[in-house]
């Protein structure tokens, strides 16, 4: 895929409103919440602080590009069984978090799992579903 935009135009703003890639959030828009994470050639951004400059030529993932078709990966029916996505702002940035974390750590421990979602910020759950939800999908995929 290919855009035109401004070379200081935040990533965020260009997935959103011209690829209309809407599943990244903006939550404070200032690099402190992670709703709005994606994988900018495999690492984890805040895509809120990116200028798009810095993407050009990047491979980005966002939580579009999860799901094979209808099928959804492991950790979003995970999230979807056990309750982690409650209003769903910080959920994709999470799923994206959670994502990156079991690329490099298949079997994350517990205290793993809490330091790769360390960067996201959620306000609904409490947290104990989401880890729950994490884990379970470490288990499936392993
Ligand atoms: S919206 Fe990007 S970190 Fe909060
Ligand atoms: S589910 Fe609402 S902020 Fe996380």
């Amino acid at each position: 895929m290919s855009v035109r935009a401004h070379p200081m135009e935040r990533l965020l703003d260009v997935l959103r409103h011209q690829l209309g890639l809407t599943g990244a959030k903006e939550g404070c828009g200032e690099g402190e919440c992670g709703s709005c994470s994606v994988l900018l050639d495999g690492a984890l951004v805040n895509s809120c602080l990116v200028p798009v400059l810095q993407a050009q030529g990047a491979k980005i993932v966002t939580i579009e590009g999860l799901a094979q078709g209808s099928e959804l990966n492991a950790l979003q029916r995970a999230f979807l069984d056990f309750g982690g996505a409650q209003c769903g702002i910080c959920t994709p940035g999470i799923i994206m978090a959670a994502f990156h974390l079991l690329a490099k750590t298949p079997r994350p421990s517990e205290e793993q799992i809490n330091e790769g979602l360390s960067g996201n910020l959620c306000r609904c759950t409490g947290y104990a579903q989401i880890c729950e939800a994490v884990a379970k999908a470490a288990g499936e995929a392993s």
